[in-house]
């Protein structure tokens, strides 16, 4: 299997990467500087010619389209992409939301992860039962909010869920599943210490979700144990 995972250089995406080499797929893992990503680089040691480390910045131009002209080069196919890097700005209060804050969310945990799929597309079409896993929050849950917190985050995490269900009916005609998941409160430099998942749990539940996927199951939004989200 073929697999590409976007922020695999720590965090949720780290152990994405460890789990997903360790059961035996071919792994491409974006970091936004390789040449400093230390526990990348001892993987790709531990599983010669099995990790590919690409360099992808969410927020910078045609970043995403270089990406898929690289990716082509090491292999014709993908069979899933799981957009996982992301980024939170902490402590806004109401009247003090930077624009350049919010402008920076929108740009790494929404239109990064839009033109990412986009340039992927043709090479998960041509994979086996190909699926994209856009990982949002239950922060960007519409249904769910009810008072003032993480707006930048919470707005851009709202509009990458737009962006999957946009994404999901063509996605589908290609036989491709889309569907953006909650990897639940997780222990990482974002969750913060008083998270109650392990990243490798997280890890964990998100391939298990993954390899259970069906083309029926496009457009959905769903947590890490699979149960539904309200958009
Ligand atoms: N942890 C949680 O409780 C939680 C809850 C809900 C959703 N999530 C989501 O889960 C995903 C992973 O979160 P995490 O907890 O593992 O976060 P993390 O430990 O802060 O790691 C974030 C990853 O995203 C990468 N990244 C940040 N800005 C980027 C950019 N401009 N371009 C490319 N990559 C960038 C980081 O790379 P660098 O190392 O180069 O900065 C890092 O690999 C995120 O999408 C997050 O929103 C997390």
């Amino acid at each position: 299997m073929r697999t590409l995972i976007t922020g695999g250089n720590r965090g949720i995406g780290l152990e994405l990467v460890r789990q997903a080499l360790a059961r035996g797929d071919r792994v491409i893992a974006t970091a936004r500087h390789p040449g400093k990503a230390g526990d990348l680089n001892r993987l790709a040691g531990e599983y010669p010619g099995h990790l590919s480390v690409l360099a992808w910045e969410a927020d910078k131009a045609g970043a995403a389209a270089e990406l898929a002209r690289e990716v082509a080069m090491v292999d014709d196919h993908l069979d899933l992409v799981i957009a996982n890097a992301g980024m939170l700005v902490r402590g806004e209060r109401f009247g003090a939301v930077g624009e350049k804050d919010l402008g920076h969310a929108l740009a790494v945990n929404t239109v990064g992860p839009f033109m990412l799929a986009q340039a992927l597309a043709p090479l998960l079409a041509k994979g086996t039962a190909p699926k994209l896993i856009l990982v949002s929050s239950v922060l960007g849950s519409l249904a769910r909010r009810d008072a003032f917190y993480t707006a930048s985050y919470s707005i851009s995490k709202a509009a990458l869920n737009m962006a999957m269900r946009v994404l999901a009916v063509p996605m589908k005609e290609l036989g491709i599943t889309t569907i953006s998941v909650h990897p639940g409160w997780v222990r990482t430099e974002m969750g913060g210490e008083q998270a109650p998942l392990l990243p490798a749990d997280s890890a964990r539940d998100l391939l298990r979700l993954a390899d259970g996927l069906a083309l029926e199951d496009a457009g959905r939004f769903l947590a890490h144990d699979g149960s539904e989200l309200p958009f």
